[in-house]
């Protein structure tokens, strides 16, 4: 505070002085607080009054730390931003982390520069800093916004303990595709449950006041329609018509907005022929202009100069350009506006109004973390030391772990007359077999942040501390799943995986562990790299010699529980139709062998159920529940819209998940028939708890629009709630529906509630059939 005053009293002017004496103040978030509001857009205006054109384009600056768009940075490259950092021609630094390397460079600004704006340091933080938790689709199975809220909470205590005050998440991207590896990073198929979802992250990662040390600023990524690229390919075309991109990619988002978050990133993709760093349409018009958000927008890794590729821009210059005039606010290593906006000003290509709109944004950002109070405030060694990794975070990710955990299938096994779930802690004898068995690396997932390698929990090591002391345990790897993976410490971005293993020399001996076990637990599915950026795949089955281990392992032990550890939905048709028991653990987060034997021994009832449909082969996706019914929704004859070799429906559906015990359905319940289309209906039904243990149930809410003057969805997702039972108890589950629930973008283009008959279902899972109907007038 001090030295930044002293730089304003250099400059004599009313405003400034103001400035100085306000700047002290503490400063919120962007959410409701009008007279905090006003004082920041004040403290913006008055250094945005200060600032040369080279300093406001420095604040449109982005620069990694350690690597630049062309691999591995050279000490020249590095001393070049130095230089850069030091005349305050640079906005934000990503990918520095430590309090000790944050100071650092905030002091090369702070000592150097001539008007000291601090620098706003981002990282992707996607599913913890060091205390790793589940993937975000894992996490998602939860459908439990409080413990997501919570584990972003987390991340944010974490990452700003360690001098890091803006996260790169949470990503927003509806995927229908089991193809694209990133499907790991988001909420799944639905934009109702991924809306949620995001803003729960939101929250829990900006707190209610932003400029407290221990909350951080959010990014809502990737606008838009990343998730949609063609033939899940990543970085993919995207073909999409204008009302589905309002219905079933833009939702999460215009939440996201909402709830105020701080950013947002666009994404590399194009949509329609137009690159959506260059969309001034999604940028500008919408999400600045109808949406009014007042945050700023950064730029994907080098998106703006890779328009050239695109075939959009002829050269960096007029990738600026576009990137600028479409409402791109910073750009992150793609060292095109500090190279070219001067010329583009010069020549009126670009208007300097968008200049300082841009720099507004990212200053009030930046206002509102407190950095202009404090620009070391998120400095502070203590923290550092004392809350990251601790014995309560990782509790906290135990919790979230076990809750994301679903049950997909518990047939009763003939011997045993019984589910082979939950395991007794006193059964005789464990196999726990397979190349994930002891793997303490791959739960950690593909954005596991600081997660140190090998610092998970393993399955073995979780089944043996949950264990009874009599029972025997019999450990075997069988084989490899890779014959290549990313070492440790190395850059995943730079390596493909392969899965040419042929050593068969493990299989007999996990055989003959299976043979003399009660139950095998068989641990399958795929390495921490198989999703994430960069990682799609034609195949979703599993990988390498697995199918091998798994049939040879059933041919002499029927009694199969496979712990599948995964970041897609995958191709497990084999499994579902023989192995009596399917347990998703995804991957789990630092806590995963613990919170997979809170589930295997009963400890915790599952209650997880799928954010994502899983296909019977790849050859279905994009695959996705709310899909629409076409004119040939179903025949006798072939002439139908689905397949001749497979089924068109899922394998296990969205929304599906089992439980320990049993719940069941009354009749939907309607208060009337009939509502306008500004008024409500009140839907209830009563849920049981038909079983001897309590657990919790994801009471969903479906609805049908079935004539619009635009087709809909055979079914959506509109409510939702996770609700704990009692064994025997019953409880009535009511949802409330209204404009809200039933307005979509219509042919108007306008959100609108449309006239007409409606379909409403409750149930346990997407394919539920408890409907009522009722009219809106
Ligand atoms: C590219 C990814 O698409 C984006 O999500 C991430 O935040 C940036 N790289 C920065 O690492």
């Amino acid at each position: 505070m001090k030295k930044i005053c002293l730089l304003f009293l250099i400059l004599p002017s009313i405003l400034i002085f103001q400035s100085c004496n306000n700047i002290s103040s503490s400063t919120k978030t962007t959410k409701n607080d009008s007279n905090q509001d006003a004082n920041i857009e004040r403290k913006v205006d008055s250094v945005l009054a200060l600032m040369n054109l080279n300093e406001k384009i420095g604040q449109m600056v982005q620069y990694a730390a350690s690597w630049d768009v062309t691999g591995p940075a050279s000490s020249e490259g590095n001393k070049f931003k130095e230089e850069k950092l030091k005349k305050g021609e640079v906005g934000s630094m990503l990918n520095v982390t430590s309090v000790k390397a944050v100071r650092e460079a905030q002091k090369l600004v702070m000592e150097n520069s001539r008007l000291k704006i601090p620098l706003i340091f981002g990282y992707d933080v996607i599913h913890g800093y060091e205390t790793i938790f589940p993937i975000p689709l894992g996490e998602s199975a939860s459908w439990d916004l409080e413990i997501i809220r919570k584990s972003a909470e987390v991340a944010a205590i974490e990452t700003s303990a360690a001098g890091v005050q803006w996260t790169f998440a949470p990503m927003l991207d509806v995927s229908r595709d089991a193809r694209w590896g990133r499907i790991m990073e988001g909420a799944g198929e639905d934009p109702y449950l991924s809306s949620k979802i995001g803003v729960a992250r939101i929250n829990g990662f900006q707190g209610d006041d932003l400029s407290k040390n221990n909350t951080i600023a959010a990014c809502a990524k990737h606008f838009a329609g990343y998730g949609f690229g063609e033939a899940g390919r990543d970085y993919n075309t995207v073909n999409i018509g204008e009302h589905e991109l309002h219905n079933a990619v833009l939702p999460p988002f215009k939440a996201a907005a909402e709830a105020g978050v701080a950013t947002f990133m666009n994404s590399f993709n194009e949509i329609d022929g137009i690159p959506a760093t260059a969309s001034k349409k999604l940028q500008r018009d919408l999400l600045k202009g109808e949406w009014a958000w007042n945050g700023f927008v950064v730029s994907d890794w080098a998106s703006i100069a890779e328009m050239i590729a695109h075939g959009y821009a002829k050269d960096k210059k007029h990738a600026a350009e576009l990137a600028l005039n479409a409402g791109s606010d910073m750009d992150m290593e793609s060292y095109a506006y500090e190279a070219e906006l001067e010329k583009l000003l010069e020549e009126n290509k670009v208007k300097l109004s968008d200049i300082d709109d841009a720099v507004r944004r990212i200053l009030r950002v930046k206002f509102q973390l407190g950095l202009f109070d404090d620009p070391y405030r998120y400095c502070d060694e203590e923290r550092e030391k004392n809350e990251i990794y601790t014995k309560e975070h990782l509790e906290i990710a135990r919790d979230v772990a076990k809750k994301s955990i679903v049950l997909l299938k518990n047939d009763t096994v003939t011997t045993k007359k019984s589910a082979l779930l939950p395991l007794s802690k006193s059964v005789k004898s464990i196999a726990v077999i397979g190349p994930l068995a002891d793997d303490k690396d791959t739960p950690l997932g593909n954005w596991r942040g600081k997660g140190k390698y090998n610092s998970a929990v393993s399955l073995l090591e979780g089944v043996k501390s949950a264990a009874g002391d009599d029972t025997k345990i019999y450990y075997e790897k069988g084989i490899e799943l890779t014959s290549k993976t990313v070492a440790p410490g190395e850059n995943q971005f730079l390596h493909l995986m392969e899965f040419n293993t042929t050593d068969r020399s493990g299989i007999s001996a996990a055989v003959a562990a299976a043979k003399k076990a009660d139950v095998v637990l068989l641990a399958i599915g795929e390495n921490a790299f198989q999703t994430g950026e960069g990682r799609s795949q034609t195949k979703i089955g599993f990988a390498g010699l697995q199918q091998e281990l798994l049939e040879a392992v059933y041919a002499v032990n029927k009694n199969v529980v496979i712990v599948l550890m995964n970041g897609r939905p995958m191709d497990i048709t084999w499994a579902a139709e023989n192995v009596p028991t399917i347990l998703e653990c995804w991957h789990l987060g630092s806590q995963s062998g613990f919170a997979i034997a809170d589930v295997l021994f009963g400890d915790y009832n599952p209650s997880g159920k799928l954010p994502v449909s899983f296909p019977y082969n790849v050859g279905q996706e994009p695959l996705y529940y709310n899909q629409k019914s076409t004119g040939r929704p179903m025949s006798t004859q072939v002439t139908y819209s689905g397949y001749n070799d497979a089924p068109k429906v899922a394998l296990y559906p969205f929304g599906h998940g089992l439980s320990y015990t049993n719940f069941s359905y009354g009749n939907v319940s309607l208060d009337k028939a009939e509502m306008a289309k500004d008024g409500e209906i009140q839907v209830s039904v009563n849920v049981t708890n038909n079983g001897t243990r309590d657990g919790e149930e994801v009471v969903q809410l479906y609805i049908r629009d079935l004539v619009g003057s635009l087709t809909r969805p055979i079914k959506e997702l509109k409510g939702f709630e996770k609700t704990m039972l009692k064994a025997g108890e019953s409880k009535v589950i009511s949802f409330t529906i209204n404009t809200e629930t039933l307005q979509f973008y219509t042919a108007k283009n306008k959100w609108e509630v449309e006239p007409g008959d409606f379909n409403v279902w409750v149930g346990g899972s997407s394919t539920t059939k408890n409907k009522a109907e009722f009219v809106v007038n």
